[in-house]
């Protein structure tokens, strides 16, 4: 039997977690022959609902599950661990300010952060996904330093496959057919969704679809979809979110496919002018585990203002919280 890997979950009785968590015993991670232990964290006053959702992993009688463990602590949960989804975070309650939202999530990525930087693996991946995604993946990163920026990445992977599943839809092929898709910037309606390098079989998507289109409805469609999907559903995506966490994470440990990219949040080093020490999403490549931006695209006039815009909202959410950097 493979060693198993220690895979540690935070917001565990939450939401994103209740498919999340069902996908990984599944195997869809890293398939039907790498066990897993999972560790699992929420906060004290969940722990009776956490108590539920394990017994219902129990009740799958996966081959692939290990052991479980359940925590309060931080430390704790992230314990040798190897992969590490940060999905728990505080909501926008009643009253609440963008800027309280700001302060009290990047209070729990500090401390978390700081539990990572002393317990977990060194070779650790830790996706973030609660929101403010991209800022409190930099707080997490900013407090622990004897880990490094290849240590973190917060999930755009939502986004990225919003889009290549509308542009897919549009033309009228499979979702496999669409490479190379790009979205930039934070995990926010600023987020700007790029056709300028996508291909469909081969082409180039801008000619195969009109730019008003691409202007008019496809930009605004995905950077609206998490809103449009709350409307609907009345509760925010979990099940698609779960499956772009599980997305990212396999992409990370087993690389991009060749001719490829995706699109994920990492810390910038100044690429296309995106000011450094923001986790901002690129297009990158993951070769050997190791994260690439991919450099040297043409950037036209029209995109660069709309990666600028987001740039501007990540640079406003870090100052918010610089004191905690
Ligand atoms: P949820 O509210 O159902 O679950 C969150 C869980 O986190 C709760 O069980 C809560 O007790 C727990 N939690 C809160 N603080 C914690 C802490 N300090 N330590 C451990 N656990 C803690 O929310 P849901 O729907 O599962 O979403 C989770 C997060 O993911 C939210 O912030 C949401 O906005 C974000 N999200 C991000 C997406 C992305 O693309 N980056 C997409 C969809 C959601």
């Amino acid at each position: 039997m493979k060693t198993p890997v220690h895979i540690a979950v935070s917001g565990a009785a939450g939401q994103i977690s209740y498919s999340l968590l069902f996908r990984l015993v599944a195997g869809d991670l890293f398939g039907p022959e790498q066990p897993i232990i999972l560790h699992l964290l929420e906060v004290s006053q969940a722990m009776h609902v956490l108590d539920g959702v394990v017994m219902e992993l129990q009740d799958c009688a996966s081959p692939l599950l290990y052991r479980i463990e359940t925590t309060d602590d931080p430390r704790t949960a992230f314990k040798n661990a190897d992969y590490v989804f940060l999905v728990g975070a505080r909501p926008r309650g009643p009253g609440m300010e963008r800027k309280d939202l700001l302060e009290v999530n990047a209070e729990i990525f500090s401390v978390q952060g700081k539990a990572l930087n002393e317990v977990a693996s060194r070779k650790v991946k830790v996706l973030v996904t609660g929101n403010p995604a991209n800022t409190n993946a930099l707080i997490a990163l900013k407090n622990a330093p004897e880990l490094g920026p290849e240590n973190f990445s917060s999930m755009s992977r939502l986004d990225h496959n919003r889009a290549v599943s509308l542009l897919a839809e549009k033309c009228g092929v499979l979702t496999t057919d669409v490479k190379n898709m790009t979205v930039w910037g934070n995990h926010s309606t600023t987020q700007y969704p790029d056709l300028h390098h996508a291909k469909v079989k081969g082409q180039d998507a801008l000619s195969l679809v009109e730019r008003d289109w691409f202007v008019d409805e496809f930009i605004s469609t995905v950077q609206q979809r998490g809103a449009t999907v709350i409307k609907a559903r009345g509760l925010s995506s979990a099940a698609s979110a779960a499956n772009a966490a599980i997305d990212q994470m396999r992409t990370w440990a087993l690389d991009t496919p060749e001719g490829d990219w995706v699109s994920m949040g990492v810390l910038s080093d100044g690429s296309y002018a995106i000011e450094r020490d923001l986790m901002y999403s690129f297009p990158v490549t993951v070769i050997n585990g190791e994260v690439s931006i991919v450099k040297g695209l043409d950037i036209s006039e029209f995109s660069m203002q709309r990666m600028k815009l987001s740039e501007a909202e990540l640079k406003d959410e870090r100052d918010a919280i610089r004191h905690l950097l």
